[in-house]
């Protein structure tokens, strides 16, 4: 129960970070695993008596202090100088002292510090070519590194800076100074950090709740896909695969991927509006009277009305709007030729007119492929445009095997 409780807290932002030392009047070395996982500290036996305790509660701070002191490499090639930063830095850090080049690379393979101090003056490479090479050293180029010198000319200052240290401190040093400085540093880093981790912690939250609002997108807009299909029982399946083809008229037509997945949807939405179709006219096993006709021919504009709503793919509505426009504007529903007609409604007429040759209609089986071809040859400049029409007739080519129709309504070559 009272693991449970820890869980809890430590589940808590505000409070995670709280130090718990556990109190029991039982045997707890069963749950050592689980309370160091959890962040325990110690555990004190009761009854309690005051001055034990509060010794015992002072040790286990310290142990935890001692563990999570942070590390500070100084580098420096005056033994002196080295012993002198040990002794003012290692009440409040673990201090590991370097004094050649290979000292620091043997150290920086095994670990990475919190913080770096670097003489400026060294014989064999100064701190400046020194800082160049570290920041080669992997996961070393972001590590905050402070010079050390007893230079005080502005030169030395700017170019301290202009290497990409966080500040600098002139020698002798000073306790006090070098401490505070530390100090802000490394609390400056601290708040780098977890601001960072926060912004990808919120990015990652923000890019997984877009990624599932694209897939529910997907799956509402294929489920209505799906009802429009279910009510011509001649061409289920229609939408989605005049939205794969057209997808893949795209793509070769060297469109962009948001391009590609826009007409993925504007396909399978172009022909919502035969929802408002009569079903004996959709389903009729003989041809259309024209009056029958016209009803059908209402489709388009009944999908505009349908997805007039949609304001944030404006292409949505203009599919449905423009699909049965023909290159030669002798289309409907507002006989727009050529060039007028939207770009995405002409690839969607091309798809459309594939898919529906290579579908058994009431009246008449599945066209074979070549004349599908034929048909599509035919109607360059008259229904399609003529660079689309194209792009399908190569996808007819390259489809020697007939499986673009995944249903098999075509298998006749
Ligand atoms: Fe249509």
């Amino acid at each position: 129960m009272i693991l449970y409780s820890l869980e809890k807290i430590r589940a808590d932002k505000s409070i995670a970070e709280t130090k718990v030392i556990f109190l029991t009047a039982n045997d707890f070395s069963r749950y050592e695993d689980v309370s160091k996982r959890l962040g325990v500290l110690d555990f004190i036996s009761k009854p309690m008596y005051g001055p034990e305790t509060l010794e015992r509660i002072r040790k286990a701070f310290a142990k935890e202090d001692a563990n999570t002191k942070e590390t500070i490499l100084v580098i420096d090639d005056d033994r002196m100088n080295l012993k002198l930063a040990e002794h003012m830095l290692k009440s409040s850090y673990n201090v590991v002292m370097a004094i050649s080049y290979k000292e620091v690379l043997d150290f920086l393979s095994k670990e990475l510090p919190s913080l770096v101090l670097l003489d400026v003056h060294m014989p064999e490479m100064n701190g400046f070519e020194l800082l160049a090479e570290i920041r080669k050293l992997k996961d070393c180029d972001d590590l905050p590194v402070i010079f050390l010198t007893a230079d005080s000319d502005r030169e030395t200052e700017v170019r301290v800076f202009r290497e990409g240290a966080l500040d600098y401190i002139q020698k002798p040093f000073v306790q006090e100074v070098l401490l505070e400085r530390i100090k802000r540093i490394l609390s400056l880093r601290k708040l780098q950090t977890s601001l960072e981790r926060e912004v990808e912690r919120q990015t990652a939250e923000l890019e997984e709740s877009r990624r599932k609002h694209e897939i529910l997108s997907l799956q509402v807009v294929k489920t209505l896909a799906s009802a429009i299909d279910a009510k011509d029982r001649y061409t289920n399946g229609h939408s989605s695969r005049v939205a794969q083809y057209s997808k893949e008229i795209a793509l070769r037509a060297g469109k962009s991927i948001e391009y590609q997945d826009e007409i993925y949807f504007v396909g399978l939405l172009h022909d919502i509006g035969k929802i408002g179709i009569p079903d004996h006219i959709l389903n009729k096993n003989s041809r259309l009277s024209d009056e029958e006709y016209e009803i059908i021919k209402q489709h388009p504009s009944i999908g505009v009305e349908i997805l007039k709503n949609i304001t944030e793919m404006p292409n949505i509505v203009i599919g449905a709007h423009y699909h049965h426009e023909r290159f030669d504007g002798k289309g409907y529903p507002e006989g727009l030729s050529g060039k007028d007609i939207p770009e995405i409604a002409r690839i969607i007429a091309v798809a459309d007119a594939y898919d529906a040759m290579t579908s058994r209609r009431s009246y008449r089986s599945a066209l074979p492929h070549d004349v599908v071809r034929e048909e599509l040859a035919k109607g360059k400049n008259l229904q399609f445009d003529p660079d689309f029409a194209d792009v399908m007739i190569k996808m007819i080519d390259e489809d020697v095997r007939y499986e673009m129709r995944d249903d098999g309504a075509s298998q006749d070559p």
